[in-house]
């Protein structure tokens, strides 16, 4: 018994694993899908994981160029039983849109690049080989803008189908939100429109689960009048002691249940400090009406903190904005034509609205970060996203409108460690990140309800999936097994379907084999 359920096991893994890589190539150039191999000279380029702490190798890469290029590919790879994902921007935190782990068939998006604005009502119709750049760029040449990150070389396919989050959120709703209807390759390769009367339950998942569960070579959003006049800043402590540090973060608490505009949007970020004991802090964030408010918003919160040291702020139009906001993160919009890369780890704690920070939490992060942070040989940055606070237009979706499952978040806290590119990512960037998440949840309630974000998604959670899914997990489940039968859409941290499921029982089922 036990030999036989072995074989079966073995069986599942290896039949199923076996490709004809020759039918494969057939069936893509019968088709003129451009297609990249292993044995091709420029396969590197076009497969390396853009984290630089990853080393993946998928089987192939195609470029489809048109929407029945997609499912031809799609079709081509199911056939062979390959695990299939798509690329947008490329930035997944764990090389997903490689694949997450070698031997993946990968459907890079890059050629599909139409943005169509359609002004009768009020949306564009957006190919997901569009970067944030592309969008932002595009949608203002027509007067408009939609809830997107701040950094250009994201791209939206991935970044709408896990959330999307940046300054204009708390007014816009997330990426994710704005969305219509989409264009969606599924597993056996059929091309449908999803939205709120066609294909619902998909339009649901995509909406905050998209990878598990097609490709989704368009979407349709809705757009917002590019504001006219805004207004961003910048203020930098670059020396704080542990005490006003963490008072920092309790009044940004405090702040955000003040009657805050839904047009305002700010972040806190910590970085290493100048001596152990020090972190330095910058205050980011917009103001998308009258600029001269500003002031009048910022005065309780600045007025409890110290002198700045520094502080900037920007008067302009909503593109100026973007500009001074991805200014901190390297790759300013002005030029994203080339995207430098990054060897990191990263990890996120979606904080409850409903029950935020314990001080004894704060204390203990910021008094890590200002003794262990300090001392690490890793670079570093924590980032408070203010997700919610009075107003918020993301915490005003109802939480099963969409398959986002946190609806109830106030800070969308990274935690991010990185390191030269060109040398193996050391274990002390694991350790690092994962004592600055560990003290906050040893000081917080056992049964805090906190989450994690998937576009920052992490591979080393015990508990991911109600982190990442919470109460949608069943549905999204449910979902997967009618649209994606064979799990051909499968990758790290995805939504399991039939093939993990299929390995997890004989697993589950070997204690009681032993003793048949
Ligand atoms: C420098 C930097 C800055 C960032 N800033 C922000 C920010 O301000 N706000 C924020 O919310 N997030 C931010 N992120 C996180 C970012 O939103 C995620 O990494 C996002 O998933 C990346 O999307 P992508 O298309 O670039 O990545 P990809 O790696 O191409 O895709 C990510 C995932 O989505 C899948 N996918 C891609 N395209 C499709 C598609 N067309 N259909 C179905 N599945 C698809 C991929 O297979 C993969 O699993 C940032 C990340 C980085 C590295
Ligand atoms: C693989 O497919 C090709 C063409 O489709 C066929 O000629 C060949 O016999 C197949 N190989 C195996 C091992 O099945
Ligand atoms: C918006 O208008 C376009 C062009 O008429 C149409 O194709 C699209 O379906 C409309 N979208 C919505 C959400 O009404
Ligand atoms: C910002 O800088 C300007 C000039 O550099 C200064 O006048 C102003 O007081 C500063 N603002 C704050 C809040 O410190
Ligand atoms: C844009 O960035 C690239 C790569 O860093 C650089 O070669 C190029 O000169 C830049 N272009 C402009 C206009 O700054
Ligand atoms: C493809 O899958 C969808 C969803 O399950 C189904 O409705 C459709 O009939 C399938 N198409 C084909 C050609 O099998």
């Amino acid at each position: 018994m036990v030999l036989a359920r072995f074989l079966t096991l073995s069986c599942i893994l290896l039949c199923s694993a076996a490709q004809n890589i020759t039918s494969l190539k057939n069936a893509l150039s019968a088709h003129g899908v451009s297609a990249i191999y292993p044995t091709d000279e420029n396969f590197r380029t076009v497969s390396h994981a853009y984290n630089r702490r990853l080393s993946i190798s998928p089987l192939a890469v195609v470029f489809p160029t048109s929407v029945v290029q997609v499912s031809t590919a799609v079709k081509a790879a199911a056939a062979q039983n390959l695990p299939v994902v798509a690329r947008s921007g490329g930035h997944s935190a764990l090389g997903n849109s490689v694949g997450g782990k070698n031997g993946a068939f990968v459907v890079d998006m890059s050629k599909l690049k139409a943005i169509t604005v359609e002004s009768s009502n009020s949306t564009a119709r957006i190919e997901t080989g569009n970067l944030l750049g592309d969008v932002a760029l595009a949608l203002n040449a027509k007067g408009r803008a939609m809830p997107h990150g701040t950094c250009p070389t994201v791209g939206i396919g991935g970044h709408s189908g896990y959330g999307g989050f940046g300054f204009t959120s708390r007014a816009w709703g997330l990426a994710l939100d704005a969305v219509k209807s989409a264009t969606v390759v599924l597993a056996n390769g059929s091309i449908v429109i999803a939205s709120a009367n066609s294909n619902s339950d998909l339009f649901w998942a995509i909406r905050g689960a998209s990878p598990s569960f097609g490709i989704v070579t368009s979407i349709e959003v809705q757009t917002f009048p590019a504001p006219s006049s805004t207004v961003a800043f910048e203020y930098v402590w670059d020396s704080l002691d542990i005490a006003t540090a963490s008072s920092a973060i309790l009044a940004f608490q405090d702040f955000t249940t003040t009657n805050l505009p839904a047009a305002f949007g700010a972040n806190l970020i910590f970085n290493k400090g100048s001596a152990s004991g020090k972190v330095a802090l910058t205050f980011l964030g917009a103001y998308y009406e009258n600029p001269k408010a500003l002031n009048t918003i910022l005065a309780p919160y600045l007025s409890v903190l110290p002198k700045v040291a520094s502080n900037k702020t920007a008067l302009g139009t909503y593109i100026d904005s973007l500009y001074f906001l991805s200014d901190w993160i390297g790759t300013p919009f002005s030029n994203f034509s080339a995207s430098p890369t990054l060897s990191f780890y990263s990890k996120s704690i979606m904080t409850p609205e409903s029950v935020p920070m314990s001080v004894a939490a704060i204390e203990a992060l910021v008094t890590y970060i200002a003794t262990k942070g300090f001392s690490s040989n890793m670079d570093w940055f924590v980032l408070f996203e203010l997700f919610g606070g009075t107003n918020s237009a993301i915490n005003a979706v109802p939480l099963d409108a969409t398959a986002f499952a946190k609806r109830d978040t106030l800070f969308t806290i990274q935690f991010f460690s990185h390191f030269n590119p060109t040398l193996p990512y050391p274990a002390t960037g694991f350790t690092l990140v994962d004592g600055m998440v560990e003290s906050v949840l040893a000081n917080s309630p056992s049964n805090w309800n906190y989450g994690a974000y998937l576009n920052y998604i992490d591979d080393r959670l015990t508990n991911a999936v109600n982190l990442y899914h919470g109460s949608h997990y069943p549905r999204l489940q449910t979902i997967k097994a009618v649209l994606d039968p064979e799990d051909t859409f499968r990758f790290p941290v995805g939504v399991a379907g039939k093939k993990q499921a299929v390995v997890n029982a004989e697993i589950f089922q070997t204690p009681f084999g032993i003793s048949q």
